[in-house]
């Protein structure tokens, strides 16, 4: 992974463990996440809901989206809620089971967060450069995931 990303586990580590309500944690998360990594353009938390068939749009940073509620299986965030795996999207043009929230977005990295195993939430990121994502991403966010896996 590279420094850049290293260097902001911590801090991260730091919002899981400051007592803040959970909603204010993530918030600051996507804060931190949107400021310094620079193809990161949208960034938020949907959490699956207590019948387990609905992502809710827990708290994000960016433009403002209308799909505050997913259901598991549709769009990109629906089928990493259903296969509880990572999933990049370098050119959303490309992806067939897709929700579109701006022209501007090009690609898209969603990560799931799991607890004892089983799919609990995921962070959405969206970029408006056309295929960002590295390995680095995926270890990256695959770690935030876990620090705040006890969020839940
Ligand atoms: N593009 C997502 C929908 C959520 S927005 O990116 C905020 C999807 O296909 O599930």
């Amino acid at each position: 992974m590279n420094s850049a990303y290293t260097k902001l586990i911590q801090p991260i580590e730091m919002l899981v463990t400051s007592g803040e309500m959970r909603s204010e944690i993530l918030l600051n998360v996507c804060k931190l996440l949107k400021d310094k990594v620079y193809h990161f353009d949208w960034v938020g938390f949907y959490v699956l809901d207590v019948s387990g068939s609905n992502l809710l749009l827990e708290t994000f940073v960016g433009k403002p989206t209308e799909h505050t509620v997913i259901p598991v299986g549709k769009g990109v965030c629906g089928q990493v809620a259903e296969n509880r795996k990572l999933k990049i999207v370098q050119d959303v043009n490309q992806e067939g089971n897709y929700i579109a929230c701006s022209i501007d977005v090009q690609s898209e990295i969603v990560v799931p967060i799991l607890k004892d195993d089983k799919f609990v939430a995921e962070i959405d990121i969206d970029s408006h450069s056309p295929a960002p994502f590295t390995v680095d991403d995926e270890e990256f966010l695959t770690v935030i995931c876990q620090i705040l896996s006890v969020l839940f």
